[in-house]
């Protein structure tokens, strides 16, 4: 079954509250919440105080991708805001074993993302200790941009890497999803699927949560 976290990246930030509800009775699975810090990735966005004014108005779960340098350093501190899974990027770690560690010492979920270039083989050695692996299916920065084609073939070889060694990780997928092309990523092998634009640009939402979960498993 496919899950949905919608990235609250293209909601209205000034009616956040509202924009989470919206997604939340169209019945998505996650809030994906976007960190930038203008370093790692050229866009600024919100951090922990945003995040943890959110926790109260929402039921749903809070998947936190931190698209910032030096991660271990706030790692704690999104815990506290409410994340109950924490992505970093494994460009950003320099020791990552223990930054996954980091974040499950903290009794939550632990996730790592890597960027379109960079091969799955920067995972392989903490595939075990992992609940997600997130695969940029753009390079991150902004909402709104192409899925990169060649991306569905990774994200096939990470369902192989998962399943030979029989594993139960989840696999996301994040950038440029939309009604066309959810069921091919779906196909490969990813189980939950990030939409930012394709849900918040929407017209009608509830509408473009049913058909992205129907075409999804269609
Ligand atoms: C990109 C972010 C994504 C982005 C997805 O850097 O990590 O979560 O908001 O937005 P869409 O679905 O519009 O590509
Ligand atoms: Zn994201």
């Amino acid at each position: 079954m496919i899950q949905l976290a919608p990235s609250i990246l293209s909601a209205d930030f000034a009616n956040l509250e509202q924009e989470i509800k919206k997604v939340e009775e169209a019945g998505c699975d996650m809030l994906h919440i976007d960190v930038m810090d203008g370093h790692f990735v050229p866009n600024i966005t919100l951090g922990p105080p945003i995040i943890k004014s959110l926790k109260n108005k929402t039921k749903l779960p809070f998947d936190v991708h931190l698209m910032i340098e030096n991660p271990d350093q706030y790692i704690a501190q999104f815990v506290e805001a409410g994340a109950d899974i924490i992505t970093v990027h494994s460009e950003t770690c320099i020791h990552l074993h223990r930054t996954i560690q980091l974040i499950k010492g903290c009794g939550i979920k632990a996730a790592v993302a890597l960027n379109p270039s960079t091969p799955l083989v920067m995972i392989e050695n903490v595939l075990e200790e992992l609940d997600m692996v997130l695969l940029m299916t753009v390079n991150p920065g902004f909402g709104g941009q192409k899925l990169i084609p060649n991306m569905l073939e990774k994200i096939a070889r990470l369902k192989r890497m998962i399943d030979e060694r029989g594993l139960k990780i989840d696999i996301q997928v994040d950038g440029g999803v939309n009604l066309e092309n959810i069921k091919q990523i779906a196909e490969a092998g990813a189980n939950i699927i990030v939409a930012g634009s394709a849900i918040f640009n929407s017209t009608d939402i509830p509408e473009t949560v049913k058909r992205l979960k129907e075409n999804a498993s269609s």
